[in-house]
């Protein structure tokens, strides 16, 4: 639909009233988006309730990509590009990504288009998001982080893992802003008593399944690189590096699996070595 200034004015004005951040560019993407101004009515006032705006225009840019978003799904973040785009670049031309906790599949959007010669597979346990990563274009595995995909011999098949998982602690769920706990999935969200209950698992996962050399990829908050880079060494892998942006903020911590192929694959190769 056609703005005009004065449309624009107020509805700028309205969607800062109700505490939208953004509001001159929520504005312009709730007009461009609705067909007439009854609907935009409509969507203004789930707006100004607090509902995602990727719900209601259905679709949000996640570097660069346009991507669908079901009402119901976790939204894609700016703050995950970071990831996307590192993982990208650590996965070779033909090589296989792993995509853990996929949601609405950004990740593996990006990583799809980024290399295209690349397999990238996406997993995701909740039936409406994994149906949004597939509209999205996303091979999905629905499943609890690919238990059922298949390892073959000591060598995983997967040149990188990514794994935006649920990573609030429960006690710290109240912190976030007031519409992502009203609207959002709380499974998307509670990492449970200190925030890694899933990522301990994503872990546990990646190392069975990445090939030795290949990379882990973890979204986090706050200072959870210290407990998580023990929990990564522990299991085997090397080179962690927590990554922080701009501001300093942590990100995401980025670890390559090799000791934990490298003893998983001497053991198979001399089971019963009596000097072990
Ligand atoms: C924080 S959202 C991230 C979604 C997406 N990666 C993104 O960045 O937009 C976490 C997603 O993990 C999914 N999830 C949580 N636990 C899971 C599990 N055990 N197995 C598979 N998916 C899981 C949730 O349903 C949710 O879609």
């Amino acid at each position: 639909m056609r703005s005009d200034p004065a449309m624009a004015a107020r509805t700028t004005a309205r969607l800062a009233r109700a505490g939208c951040v953004a509001a001159p560019d929520e504005a312009a993407d709730l007009t461009a988006a609705a067909p007439t101004p009854a609907v935009l009515e409509t969507w203004l006032r789930r707006r100004e309730a607090g509902e995602p705006l990727a719900w209601i225009v259905g679709q949000v840019r996640f570097c660069g990509h346009v991507l669908a978003i079901d009402p119901g799904v976790y939204v894609p973040r700016f703050q995950t590009e970071d990831l996307a785009r590192r993982a990208a670049s650590l996965l070779p031309s033909r090589g296989r990504a792993l995509d853990l906790c996929t949601g609405a599949g950004a990740v593996a959007v990006h990583l799809q288009r980024a290399v295209p010669s690349a397999a990238v597979i996406g997993v995701e346990r909740d039936l409406v998001a994994a149906g949004c990563a597939g509209g999205n274009g996303v091979t999905v595995v629905i499943d609890d982080l690919g238990a059922s995909i298949g390892v073959v011999g000591a060598g995983g098949m997967f040149d990188v893992v990514t794994a935006v998982a649920p990573y609030v602690p429960t006690d710290a769920l109240h912190l976030l802003p007031r519409d992502t706990l009203r609207y959002e999935p709380r499974a998307a969200l509670d990492g449970g008593a200190d925030g890694l209950d899933v990522i301990r698992r994503v872990i546990a996962r990646a190392g069975e399944v990445l090939r030795p050399g290949g990379w882990l990829l973890i979204e986090v908050g706050g200072d959870q690189d210290r407990p998580v880079a023990p929990l990564l060494r522990a299991a085997g892998f090397g080179e962690v590096a927590a990554h922080r942006d701009g501001e300093g903020d942590l990100r995401f911590v980025a670890a390559r699996a090799d000791g934990y192929r490298k003893r998983q694959h001497d053991a198979s190769l001399w089971p019963g070595d009596p000097l072990r």
